[in-house]
């Protein structure tokens, strides 16, 4: 027999399934709270993750922590951390923590650098130092990116709208003209700064979209005027420049700087305007405290592995497909949407760092939306569907609302959700029920199954006291960790996404047909997109 050390990924992880899996299924409790993980709630960085509803065992963690050993986890931690090359297919380095760092700690005097003009701009802008055309004040930033240059700072400053008491920041994604056009309605050029952020400051979306905001601005301000108006945040400082923004206003950023985890840099910008420097800073050093209590603790207490071991447990032998993520918070209610590009694009992924083909599962689907709205939508699968989903409850304790009553709702709410799917509800029970309700024998016999939930459904609460900058920093670091320990675990590369490319370099040849006059010009050699492109082109003729 072959000594862990010497075992491949997929060896490791069919071990998994010689152990024993808390089964579901009707009726069937056998899942035992004191066989669980006996140390059912740890605390870091201001959160708590309670697994005390976690499907697993002391013994299947043992052997999860000892595939952890075997992968050399614990050693991937600290190259992450110290800005070793991981990124082996774009040779790069991964090196976001170094972002969050304390300035006292940072070696990248590029990054200090940038974090003073945050820090610059933000203040002029929020105190009204930044004059536009003629002086007048900005009153609205419109953040034009997409993917990690949009999600990040747009899901944070809907997470702390609360804080937010400078000018008001709008964000555009979408090539879908409508996306610009219903923002921009209500806004006046003379009062609008334009943030063009984009790592590669070569995306379609963002590119077509700072044009059509290029030539909104111009409809009011003049040539010379522009400048005042139009910030760059890119690593490309070439291509912003020949777009026309002024070199003084172009914000770098860099290779090592994955875009799914750039909010951390100036791509945070935004953050830093519309909540104020000193806000934008906890939100960093919130992150940064995850980031020590990732390098720092063992993994047998280390909340990003824990996490990550247990949902490998649940992908790997438990067959889980998805993961839901419900954050019982309004302002979290974007959370899953930047999570699935955290998550999907960064593990998303079929072979493993030198390129083959791998013989086990890796990423689940991720999704989600916010409590309580999904309890009357999707929960419904949740608790009786033939799927076992594993699900991620985030949970604020308190609110930044005074209204105590509705905050307990709420919670309520939450709580029993988490109940609900450990517990489930026996056919007995709900025979009884209905008996107790006054149903005959025969009408409790016929709804006891449809009543019935199965139970056994695993589920993880991450409480916080409050969705502060600290909190929300270390919240999205551990999911960052996690998805890297995950990562490490199949042996894959969780910073590239060749997958994309693709699409991208099939939509222009597809462009290029649909803005043809004649049908047969540069026409696309499949029948769908021939035929699609063909029905667009008659009905926009003449238009
Ligand atoms: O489409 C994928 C992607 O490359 C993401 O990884 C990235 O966050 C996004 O596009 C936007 O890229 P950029 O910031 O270079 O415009």
């Amino acid at each position: 027999m072959k000594k862990k050390s010497e075992q491949s990924t997929s060896e490791l992880l069919k071990s998994l399934k010689e152990l024993p899996l808390y089964s579901s299924g009707m009726n069937d409790l056998n899942f035992s709270m004191n066989e669980c993980y006996p140390n059912p709630r740890l605390s870091a960085a201001g959160l708590t993750v309670d697994f005390s509803r976690a499907s697993i065992s002391q013994g299947v963690l043992n052997e999860l922590l000892s595939i952890a050993e075997s992968k050399h986890l614990v050693e991937h931690i600290q190259l992450l951390i110290n800005g070793y090359e991981l990124n082996n297919t774009e040779q790069r380095a991964a090196h976001h923590t170094a972002l969050r760092l304390p300035e006292n700690l940072q070696n990248r005097v590029e990054v200090t650098a940038t974090q003073h003009e945050i820090k610059r701009i933000s203040e002029q802008l929020r105190t009204e130092k930044w004059s536009g055309q003629d002086d007048l004040t900005i009153t609205d930033i419109v953040n034009i990116g997409i993917g990690g240059s949009d999600l990040g700072p747009r899901m944070i400053c809907h997470a702390l709208a609360n804080y937010a008491d400078g000018p008001k920041v709008h964000f555009i994604a979408n090539v879908d003209p409508r996306d610009l056009e219903c923002t921009l309605q209500t806004l006046s050029p003379s009062n609008t700064l334009i943030i063009i952020s984009s790592k590669s400051f070569n995306t379609t979306e963002t590119l077509e979209n700072a044009l059509s905001a290029r030539q909104w601005l111009l409809t009011e301000l003049s040539d010379d005027d522009l400048s005042k108006h139009v910030i760059a945040v890119s690593s490309n400082i070439k291509a912003a420049v020949e777009f026309g923004v002024a070199p003084e206003n172009i914000l770098p950023m860099w290779d090592w700087v994955g875009g799914r985890y750039s909010l951390w840099s100036a791509i945070g910008l935004p953050i830093a305007i519309a909540t104020g420097h000193q806000n934008y800073c906890d939100l960093l050093a919130g992150a940064h405290s995850m980031d020590q209590h990732f390098a720092q603790s063992p993994i047998s207490t280390n909340l990003p592995v824990l996490l990550a071991l247990l949902e490998v447990w649940y992908i790997n032998r438990c067959d889980a497909k998805s993961i839901a993520v419900l954050p019982y918070s309004h302002e979290l209610r974007l959370l899953p949407d930047y999570l699935q590009q955290l998550v999907m694009e960064s593990n998303g992924k079929q072979v493993d760092k030198q390129g083959n083909l791998v013989s086990h599962r890796t990423c689940a689907t991720i999704w989600g939306s916010a409590g309580t709205i999904g309890q009357h939508s999707f929960h419904q699968l949740l608790h009786q569907g033939t799927e076992n989903i594993p699900v991620d409850f985030i949970l604020p304790l308190s609110s930044h609302s005074d209204n105590k009553h509705k905050q307990a709702h709420l919670v309520a709410n939450c709580l029993a959700q988490s109940k609900a799917l450990t517990e489930g509800k026996t056919i007995a029970a709900a025979e009884q029920e209905l008996l107790d309700s006054g149903a005959s024998t025969e009408e409790a016999k016929r709804l006891g199954t449809h009543k019935a939930s199965p139970g056994n459904r695993p589920n993880t609460i991450i409480t916080m006291e409050k969705l502060t900058p600290g909190n929300l920093g270390a919240l999205i670091a551990l999911y960052e960790h996690k998805v890297f320990a995950q990562s490490v675990i199949w042996g894959i590369n969780a910073f590239d996404q060749w997958g994309v490319e693709l699409g991208k370099q099939l939509s222009n040849p597809i462009l290029a047909a649909l803005k043809a006059e004649t049908k047969d010009s540069q026409a696309p050699s499949d029948a769908t997109t021939a035929h699609w492109c063909e029905q667009f082109i008659e009905m926009h003729k003449g238009s």
